[in-house]
């Protein structure tokens, strides 16, 4: 993790405005792995540096990572004046002062898409897993508004592993996407993946609710892109001559989707799974 100020770390922890760190560096034995320190733009890892004030271990708070399952009908953005937003769904221990500054999202949702968001206060992470030059893969499970003939599965796996060219979108110019990964699921990947979801009211709107439509693997697929540009996979099934109706994020590089997350529910990282996102 990145060194911070001591009297930043201080001042987060509760201890008083900087000025209050600099007095305090002065006037208490503030100790860093058992050595006294005075300096408040000394750096400290959070992770692995000790320190207490007046004999006080201090507890540092340190990087926090959060898998969601994020459900429909919630923006990726920390406020919004209409809708729900995802950082709504936390719980107030994630909703500090301190924490408002630093918790961010890893990358966004489309408002109506659903699976795996991933919170963090840790920048390196985000930038590892968000950079343009990164190419961590991302696989999304898609459910789409006509079934693809055999034929066309076929042609489609192959404009994608080519690189399909996509319209433009609102603002965003057309590109041609990286060459992209799509398989078309068996019914038992379907049924997981439509588990605690909330297709049920794309069927109802699209299908008048006739769950019969869930039953076509044809309609559907699993698609992993290495990048992840605006509206990037409806995009790319409009260019190939269909729609998405339903759209679940399944896993980013090798950390997988929770199952057991309910829509709306989170929970932190493991440091197992961490380790698959280093
Ligand atoms: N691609 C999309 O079109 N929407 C998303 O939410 C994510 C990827």
């Amino acid at each position: 993790m990145p060194k911070e100020r001591i009297d930043k770390l201080l001042s987060h922890q509760g201890f008083g405005s900087r000025k209050d760190i600099k007095r305090l560096l002065r006037s208490a034995e503030v100790l860093l792995n058992g050595k006294r320190i005075y300096d408040p733009s000394l750096g400290i890892d959070p992770d692995s540096d000790e320190l207490s004030v007046d004999g006080e271990p201090v507890t540092i708070v340190k990087n926090i990572t959060l898998m969601m399952n994020k459900i429909a009908h919630t923006v990726s953005a920390n406020k919004d004046g209409e809708h729900q937003t995802v950082f709504d769904l936390l719980a107030p221990e994630y909703r500090t002062p301190y924490l408002q500054d630093k918790l961010h999202l890893v990358g966004r949702l489309d408002m109506d898409t659903e699976g795996l968001l991933l919170f963090t206060t840790d920048g390196a992470l985000t930038h590892r897993l968000i950079s343009p030059k990164s190419h961590i893969d991302k696989t999304y499970f898609v459910m789409l508004e006509r079934e693809f003939s055999e034929q066309e599965q076929a042609d489609v796996s192959r404009r994608f592993e080519e690189g399909i060219a996509v319209g433009p979108d609102d603002n965003d110019p057309g590109f041609t996407c990286e060459p992209a990964r799509v398989r078309f699921p068996s019914q038992e990947e379907i049924d997981a993946a439509l588990e605690k979801s909330s297709v049920g009211e794309v069927c109802d709107r699209l299908w008048e609710g006739d769950a019969e439509m869930l039953r076509r693997p044809a309609r559907f697929a699993i698609l992993t892109i290495y990048e992840g540009k605006y509206h990037q996979v409806k995009r790319m099934f409009t260019a190939a001559g269909n729609k998405v109706v339903f759209l679940k994020r399944l896993a980013m590089g090798q950390l997988l989707l929770d199952k057991k997350l309910a829509p709306g529910e989170y929970r932190k990282l493991s440091d197992e799974e961490l380790e698959l996102l280093s």
